[in-house]
Order: structure tokens, then sequence, then C-alpha cells
């Protein structure tokens, strides 16, 4: 305070000095931060697998789409051009999009879709978030392949919170189907009947060795003995939780959704879709080739699911003939599909690396069941369109709310404009009856309603979400992913959430954050957050399968005070319906 008296009495041209003394320091930490330009054209390109050409809808005719590698503070601008036959939009999974909310991406959420011939240019500038993220299509099934890896490296200047990696290397845990993925998701919604699995799983878009027509495509990861890498793997598959090893190799696990975790060790890494999880390894083994291999955490019992694995090879770089060339990597072993309890271990060492800053006043507390229903079919539908159990249509639901998306304006352009008619503000806080969640759930309670009904928050509100699994139909882990928000996960347990009991063993100390939660099949998840964003957040089950049903919902945050507290005006190209 007094240096700053002292200057600024003299005169006001020591004043100018020192404001452009100041301004002067700041310009190196300005200068750093980029903005990233990217011109993304949606297309159909040709694209072999399984023996087989497809015309798959892609970006930039690349399957998977390109990477971008951003440090955190920098700006994207992506320029997307829908040059396909389907309406298209593409939102960048796990920005928190502070204040940008228009360029969240979700189709009759934040914007009207591109459509065919349409372009918009997403905008946005990443705040606070370092590791891995991804985007891809938010519309119908698209997404299948519309997909690529978001990498966010540290802050120019600073750096990881372990030993700089030697190679980094993004894996993309996909999903492939032998058919046109808009013709699997229309097929399901005409009949209402679950749709088919997927045929392949892909790692970078290559479904690996044990696949008809695949090998020799397998995607190869090199290595140097000695060196420690990082591996980024996102799960980009539609309706799949997975299981993800390296053969004889111990993964260490430093990250998830873009929040860095305390590192522990594991063999075995698990991620729903959407998650993403960032692990060291340490080429520490005989120079050799060993399978990567993800395959299926399938979770409901008796449901169909795609039993396939799919594999990539880590290379060392030294390994000659006969190794090399050897058709058989050392083979990777991975859990049942039914192994619960390894998907559990690994849920429940996430910690985050120091004291967390979890909110505990809570303002709003909403308790939100998650799960299956069946529809009765509706009066004078042809049975041939009710093809679920009994004569059903299958509906999922939050609250008993099946999520109905607009058609004629987004939520967020109806809420700025307060356009009547287009969504309600009254989502349940707690489902209509309480019932046993997850025990034996009486057929009176499988029927969901219609809705398009969102929960507003105040500005700063802190929140807790206790997402309750139910037993109807079929009991499943349930990715649930939020939107705008980063989220800590204070606790998650089996059986039907006691308060009582249960908030006892919320871990407000080092809790992990991430965008997208796995409640446990059969159980709950205890999530908090601060609404410090405004605009619309969809949350909703990053199965696709269960959005096409319903399973979402979405908060209004209002606007706080004054600009910085506010959403931007609409960018003057935003796709409208
Ligand atoms: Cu990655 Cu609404 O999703």
């Amino acid at each position: 305070m007094e240096a700053l008296n002292s200057i600024a009495k003299p005169s006001c041209f020591l004043l100018l000095l020192g404001l452009l003394l100041l301004f002067a320091n700041a310009m190196p930490l300005l200068a750093h931060a980029k903005t990233h330009h990217h011109d993304f054209v949606v297309q159909a390109a040709k694209v072999k697998r399984l023996c087989k050409t497809h015309n798959t809808i892609t970006v930039n005719g690349m399957y998977p789409g390109p990477t971008l590698e951003v440090n955190d503070g920098d700006s994207l601008v992506i320029h997307v051009v829908n040059r396909a036959r389907y309406n298209v939009t593409i939102h960048w999974h796990g920005i928190r999009q502070m204040r940008t909310g228009w360029a969240d991406g979700p189709e009759f959420v934040t914007q009207c879709p591109i459509r065919p011939g349409g372009s918009y240019t997403y905008r946005f500038t990443i705040e606070g978030q370092e590791g891995t993220l991804w985007w891809h299509a938010h519309s119908s099934w698209l997404r299948a392949t519309v997909y690529g890896a978001l990498i966010i490296q540290p802050k120019q200047g600073s750096s990881y919170p372990f030993p700089k990696p030697t190679r980094q290397t993004p894996l993309l845990l996909g999903e492939w189907w032998d058919a046109n993925p808009i013709d699997v998701v229309r097929e399901a919604t005409r009949t209402g009947a679950t749709p088919n699995v997927s045929d392949a799983f892909t790692i970078n878009g290559q479904p690996g060795d044990f696949y008809n027509c695949s090998a020799k495509d397998t995607v190869i990861v090199p290595v140097d003995s000695g060196e420690t890498n990082l591996l980024r793997v996102i799960n980009a598959a539609l309706n799949q939780q997975l299981f993800f090893t390296v053969a004889n190799h111990k993964l260490t696990v430093v990250g998830a959704d873009a929040s860095y975790l305390k590192p522990f060790t594991t063999s075995v890494i698990m991620l729903g879709p959407g998650q993403t999880t960032d692990v060291l390894i340490t080429a520490n083994q005989p120079p050799a080739r060993y399978h990567i291999a993800a395959r299926a955490y399938a979770s409901a019992q008796g449901a169909p699911f795609d039993n396939t694995t799919t594999t990539a090879v880590l290379e060392y770089k030294t390994v000659s003939c006969p190794a090399k060339c050897a058709t058989k990597p050392v083979p990777a072993a991975l859990p049942a599909f039914n192994d619960t309890a390894t998907a559990t271990a690994f849920t429940t060492s996430l910690r985050s690396p120091k004291k967390a800053e979890v909110p505990t006043d809570i303002d709003e507390s909403l308790f939100i069941t998650v799960g299956l229903g069946l529809n009765k079919c509706p009066k004078g539908v042809r049975k041939r369109n009710c093809q679920g159990p009994n004569g059903t249509r299958f509906a999922a639901s939050m609250n008993n709310v099946s999520f109905v998306l607009p058609s004629n304006f987004s939520i967020l352009q109806a809420h700025k404009q307060r356009i009547p008619g287009v969504f309600t503000a009254d989502f349940p806080t707690k489902p209509p009856v309480k019932f046993d969640y997850t025990g034996n759930v009486s057929r009176a309670l499988w029927q969901p309603i219609r809705g398009t009904k969102v929960h507003k928050l105040k500005y700063g509100a802190r929140v807790q979400v206790v997402l309750q699994g139910t037993g109807i139909f079929v009991a499943e882990n349930h990715p649930i992913h939020l939107h705008g928000y980063d989220f800590f996960i204070v606790a998650e347990g089996f059986g039907n959430f006691n308060p009582k009991t249960d908030s006892k063993k919320f871990n407000l100390v080092d809790p992990p954050m991430r965008n997208t939660a796995s409640v446990p099949v059969g159980g709950w998840t205890v999530i908090r957050f601060v609404a410090d964003n405004p605009g619309v957040w969809l949350m909703h089950c990053h199965l696709d399968v269960h959005i096409t049903w319903g399973l979402a919902m979405a908060f209004l945050v209002e606007n706080g005070v004054g600009e910085l507290q506010s959403l931007q005006p609409p960018p003057a190209d935003l796709p409208l319906c």
C-alpha cells in the first residue's frame, strides 16, 4: 500500500508509468495463452472394418477424428461444417464452458442441430483443467464414429504433478457396428426393443488381433526399455463400460476426467462411456510385444452384450525376430465381464491429490433415481412397434421422468429468450414414491412419465445429488455425466442409500473430482458441486441407448451478479431449429 501511495501521489505521469510496468509484468502470461483454430468437416468417408467397407460419418475423413492438443488457459475456435446427411452437433466432453454454454453442444439442449449444409463455430476457453478429455457428436448415435481426443497440457510454464513422461499416447476405446449405427438406433426406436449390440470394440479405431480382417491393422504403441510413458485412456464406446489392461505391466493411475489423482498402482482399470483415465506405464519388462486389451464390464444380469476383446500392442523397440515376427503378443488377463468387485475396487481407489474444497453447507439436496422402465404399448400403436418385454417399449428415467428433447428451440434459447412451452422447471427433487429401489420393484412402478423438465439452481448454490440406481427391469451400472461441471464423488455404495448411516461414510477430505460417475449396479453414488456456471446443463447416462430411452434431466443455473457471473450472449451463428 505504502509504495503504491508514494507512486500515486506525486503525479499522474508516475501513476501511468506504474500501470505500464504492471501491464508489462502481466504480458508474458498473456502471451502464452494461445487460440487454436480448427476446421471440422463432418462428412461420410469409406471406412473398412471387419472385412466390410462402410460409408462412415467422420470429421475430416478421419476415424477416430483429429486429436486436439492445447494448454490449460488456451482458447479454441472450431468451425464445424456439416457435409453429412444427418443433423449434427459437437460436444466437448468435460470442458467446463464457463459462461459459454452456447458452445457445449448437446442438440436441443444448448443449441439446435447443425443441419446438412450448415455450419457453426464453437468458441471456448480452457479454465483450470488439465489431463485428458474428448469431443464427440451429441446428436442421435453419431458419436459412434464422430469422436476424438482433447488433450490439455499444463499451463505454459508449469508441469505435471509427476515426472515428465517420455511419450504420451491417447488410446480411444470405441465400439463398432457392422451396420450404420444410425440405422441401429432407428430400428430400436421403431420396435421399442433393445438395439443390437456392437460387433467389435476398438482401440484408436482398430479392433485388433481377435477379429476377422483386422490383425494386420492392429494399433502399435512403441516403447523403449526403461521409459515411463503416459497412456491417456478414453472410453468413447456408445453403450459399454470397459475393463482395460496391459499384459505384464503395472498401471499407475494419475488422473481421470482432466483432474489429477493421488497416484496408485493397479493392473486393470474400468471406464464407463465418457470417462477418461491417465495412467503411467514403465517399460520394465523383457523386450517383447505385449497386448493392450479392453473388454466389456457388463453389469446387467442376463442382458445381451458384445463379448469380444479389442487389442493393441505395446511393442518394445528393440524387439527383433522371432518375437517381432511371431503373431502372438504376450496375452493380457482381463477380469470376467461381470466382475463387479474389480470395478468397485477401482472406482473406490480414486482420491484427489490433496485436501479438496468439497462444498459442505449444502443448499440444494436432490435424490434422483436412475434406471430403466417399460412403457405400455400406447393405444393405436401396432404390435411391431412394441417389441419390448411383454409387448412394451423400453424406457428409462430419472425420478420417473423420461426426458424428452424439445424440437423447436433449444432449452437454453427458450430460457434466455423466455419462450414458453419448451420446458418446465418442475423436475422432481425426489422420486414420486419411496420404494425399495434396488429390491424387487412392483410392476406398478415400472412406467415412467414423459417430460422436458429441468431443475433450477441459484448461482453459487452448493448442491448434493444422490444418484440411486434402481432394479426396475434390471439393475445395472450407469455412467452418469454432468455437463458444464466437475463434481466430487463423496461416496458410493450398494443397495438403497441410507442418509443416516451412509452420510457418515462421505469422504469430504480428498474425494475424486470427475465429470462422469459410475453409479454401481444396484447401488448409489453421491456427488457434490457448486453451481458457479450459469446455463442449461444436461445430466444423463452416457450409455447412448439409455439417453435414447430418456435417462436424462437438466439443471438450469441462473446468472449471478454482474457480467462475470452471467452467461455470455448467444453467438450470431447459433443454429436455429
Ligand atoms: Cu459425453 Cu452429454 O456427453
